[in-house]
């Protein structure tokens, strides 16, 4: 029987704790640092996410079979660098791959040179050329920082003001940290979440799920980590995502090793069907949050297998899924995704998770003396398997209905696209 520590504290690893506990081997996980949602299923222990040093002592000296890692940015400082000098297995990639989410200059580079389709960018790292390009080209425009920025890294403006102001948060005040700025053409269409398992150039997709990234309802309001998600996407068609498959994530996993960095771990592909075809919005070098949520609990086939055959370098067979729907909704604290209190009392979840088809991830949840509080901005995801989406919408917003609390809100129309 295994040992399996997973890195991080939010809904997306309290997925992953979930689907590990239903391996028949695995009978132990740890969590650094969990939450009070993922304490109920595995032991979570108060050590840095980036303490690698720290650790690798703990992995060693608890004699852990295997790390997972959820959150980006221990994987962009290497985390999976560190394991490897030390002969530990992990799931994950490397540093140098996680620049495919670190660095959108150089994801956008390796789409180029490998013919991957995505909105034609230029980077700058000075003003003025920045501003004389965004001052030739059309509006709205898409300006992104090259680096980490925890999700708000991306603005759009509507007018030549907003765009200079922005351009100058990001190259002359150094707001989001010193680094380039990519401009890219204004793409529409609905987008959608396609992740995938890769080791090299192994791609074994996972099924697709779409994401509701604005913070209120009708898709108004702030962008923010995310505020809802389901799975399926019926208005995505299957030929959509053989294209994707085919033609985005196997070329770009092929050109992660023709570069010298192959991806080992989930390459998420944020993409986007526009009127000329699907195309990649943004990559990222994890799970995705809240996306894990709504498809780990659709996978039949045994997490822990995937993980190990992925870390090993073996190959992998085909992976089942559960056909059902599954919908949740984010319930976040008020002032989200901008500033908020913690602290406010959660009652109600033994009567939301009455219904056995309900389950409810903890995103930023801590205990005190017994009662369950917010500690952060997005707080639970509470999600239910349907017969239908429709179906599996109701029976969670019922379920979020139960949950009483003074200090949170949510989205009610999760699933507007298509139900
Ligand atoms: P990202 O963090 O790169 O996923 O960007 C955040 C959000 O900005 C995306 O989910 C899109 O809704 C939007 N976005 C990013 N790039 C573009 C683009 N080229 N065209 C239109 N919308 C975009
Ligand atoms: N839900 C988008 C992300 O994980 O970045």
């Amino acid at each position: 029987m295994k040992k399996v520590l997973v890195i991080g504290g939010g809904g997306r690893e309290h997925a992953i704790v979930d689907a590990l506990s239903r391996s028949p081997q695995v009978d132990k996980i740890y969590a650094i640092p969990g939450n009070a949602g993922i304490a109920a299923q595995a032991t979570c222990v108060k050590i840095g996410e980036c303490d690698f040093p720290a650790i690798i002592d703990f992995v060693k000296s608890e004699g852990i079979d295997l790390t997972v890692v959820g959150p980006e940015v221990p994987l962009s400082k290497g985390i999976a660098d560190e394991f490897a000098k030390e002969g530990l297995r992990i799931f994950g990639p490397s540093k140098a791959a996680a620049r495919i989410e670190a660095s959108k200059d150089f994801a956008k580079s390796i789409m180029y040179k490998y013919g991957v389709p995505t909105a034609a960018y230029r980077t700058f790292e000075n003003y003025d050329e920045a501003l004389e390009y965004v001052k030739k080209g059309s509006f709205p425009v898409v300006l992104k920082y090259d680096g980490l920025a925890a999700g708000k890294g991306v603005v759009i403006p509507e007018t030549l003001s907003e765009a200079e102001e922005t351009l100058k948060d990001m190259l002359l005040d150094d707001k989001f940290g010193k680094g380039k700025v990519v401009v890219e053409d204004f793409l529409t269409g609905p987008e959608f979440s396609f992740m995938c398992f890769v080791d090299g150039e192994n791609v074994y997709p996972m099924v697709i799920a779409q994401d509701h990234k604005r913070a209120y309802e009708g898709d108004k309001g702030p962008n923010t980590g995310g505020m809802g998600a389901y799975s399926p996407v019926p208005i995505i068609p299957n030929a959509d995502v053989q294209y994707a498959l085919e033609n985005i994530m196997k070329p770009v996993a092929a050109g992660m090793v023709a570069e010298g960095c192959p991806f080992k771990g989930v390459l998420y592909g944020g993409l986007m069907k526009t009127p000329a075809g699907v195309k990649v919005i943004e990559f990222n070098c994890r799970f995705g949050d809240p996306e894990t949520e709504v498809v780990l609990p659709r996978l039949r086939s045994d997490i822990y297998s995937i993980f190990s055959a992925i870390a090993d370098g073996q190959p992998l067979g085909e992976i089942e899924w559960n056909p059902a729907p599954v919908m949740g909704f984010v319930m976040a604290s008020k002032g989200y995704p901008g500033s908020y209190e913690k602290g406010a009392v959660i009652e109600g979840l033994p009567d939301a998770l009455s219904d056995e088809d309900v389950t409810v991830y903890h995103m930023g949840t801590k205990e005190e003396d017994g009662v369950l509080k917010t500690s952060g901005g997005r707080v639970m995801m509470v999600l239910s398997k349907g017969v239908s989406l429709q179906n599996a919408h109701d029976k969670a917003l019922e379920a979020v209905e139960k949950i009483h609390c003074d200090n949170l809100f949510y989205r009610r129309d999760i699933g507007w696209r298509v139900l």
